[in-house]
């Protein structure tokens, strides 16, 4: 198990970065390569444990791929061409490629096994499978069809219209694989607006994708042709070293690339509001996304009341919004956030927890938290839970708490930012 330790010297972090791609534009890049007839080449794609998963298992389906240099190329199966696995398929840790492979794996005609780690087993899986099954897909899951391992027999699939209880970019994509599949229109409403870049990415291979509000519509595909695609920088790794370089004095931070998806942007908004001084430049559109460069100063911070229809904007951020607001004067409430219990931890637990060792004022809520900003942490043996958000907040944490602190069970970042701990060096040397 690896561990890390960290120095909270306060030291400033200065310099430029350019995170690496985005994750969940990086999966679905791979998997609708896949499907696509022609050769797709990937710019930027993020290389990683969660993406490779994504990988491996599109190669198990019959898609090829090669790397020149940065560049990913597909080789994919076109939309009816893909293989019966003879193995079973491992998601790993990702819940994405878990999640979304169920939707397209509904529509193929044979049969699939898929699994996934420790973490990924305990994850709730009958938020995919229940609109799947109302499709004509026949899936078996462990606990009444909600846990992995799973098994799927594609079939001919019906479009559906599908009110989704929970605003999950994962449900909506799995269910719109599945659509462009499906006879008729599919359409999915979920209670506020989830990240779109399923909706974006098959607007840029050609689908005609209808949005209005929060309901989505697609149709079956009937063609689906390969193109290129370049990968910005992940918002959500970025979020990192915009919390350091706020609560670290004298800071001051170039990001280069960043997607600034509206529907990722809800970090800059919140700690914007929080008064932080974070400011866009050069934005400009990439394959149907917007992208930007981030300059980011050390900032005072003030205590926010965050909730409602911001939190799927800033889902993947709550743990390292919770380190900023511990550094913001007055009490921070963090609400509605039920969903990041069933994340790759319970992040609500695990970062109270950990953050609690470090010596914050913090206090778990069922959907959420209540964060003191006390501006004092002191530096302690704490544990990522595996979860490489959580590894990557305590860090951020760590660069001012007073002391060393060791974070175990650190190597978890690999599966979004395996650069993160040479990155955070390099800033504040
Ligand atoms: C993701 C959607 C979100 C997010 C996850 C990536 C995606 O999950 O937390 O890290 O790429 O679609 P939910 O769909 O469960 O909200």
């Amino acid at each position: 198990m690896q561990s890390t330790r960290i120095a909270g010297n306060g030291l400033s972090l200065n310099g430029e970065l350019t995170p690496p791609g985005d994750k969940s534009i990086s999966h679905r890049a791979i998997i609708m390569g896949s499907i696509a007839s022609g050769s797709t080449n990937v710019d930027g794609i993020l290389i990683s444990d969660d993406v490779l998963s994504t990988k491996k298992s599109m190669e198990m389906l019959g898609a090829e791929f090669r790397f020149h240099g940065n560049r990913l190329v597909i080789k994919g199966r076109g939309l009816y061409g893909l293989a019966e696995p003879d193995e079973i398929i491992d998601a790993g840790n990702s819940g994405t490629t878990a999640r979304i492979l169920t939707g397209l794996l509904s529509a193929q005609n044979f049969f699939s096994c898929m699994t996934g780690d420790k973490y990924l087993r305990k994850r709730p899986m009958g938020r995919v499978i229940k609109p799947l099954l109302s499709m004509g897909a026949r899936i078996w899951a462990r606990s009444e069809n909600n846990l992995l391992p799973m098994a799927i027999k594609g079939s001919g699939l019906t479009s559906i219209r599908y009110e989704s209880p929970v605003s999950s970019a994962q449900v909506k994509s799995s269910v719109m694989l599945a659509g462009i599949y499906a006879d008729g229109v599919t359409e999915i409403t979920e209670p506020s607006c989830s990240r779109d870049h399923t909706e974006r990415m098959f607007t840029h291979f050609g689908l005609k994708v209808s949005v209005s509000g929060t309901n989505v519509k697609v149709s079956k595909a009937e063609e689906f042709h390969a193109t290129d695609i370049i990968v910005p920088s992940d918002i959500s790794s970025a979020a990192y070293f915009i919390v350091a370089a706020l609560i670290n004095p004298g800071s001051e931070i170039l990001l280069k690339n960043i997607g600034v998806n509206p529907y990722r942007t809800g970090i800059i908004d919140t700690l914007n509001m929080m008064g932080a001084s974070i400011e866009i430049i050069n934005k400009r559109d990439v394959n149907n996304e917007p992208v930007g460069d981030i300059i980011v100063k050390s900032s005072s911070l003030k205590s926010l009341e965050i909730g409602k229809d911001l939190i799927p904007r800033l889902i993947d951020e709550i743990p390292v919004i919770a380190v900023a607001a511990c550094f913001a004067e007055g009490i921070t409430t963090i609400r509605d956030a039920g969903e990041l219990r069933v994340k790759e931890t319970d992040r609500i637990t695990a970062i109270v927890s950990e953050l609690t060792k470090l010596g914050a004022n913090v206090k778990e809520l069922e959907d959420g938290m209540v964060i003191e900003g006390t501006g004092r942490l002191t530096a302690a043996e704490c544990n990522s839970w595996g979860d490489h958000r959580i590894a990557m907040s305590l860090a951020i944490a760590a660069t001012r708490a007073h002391g060393e602190t060791i974070i175990n069970n650190s190597g978890s970042v690999g599966i979004s930012y395996p650069e993160f701990f040479n990155t955070l060096s390099r800033l504040r040397e």
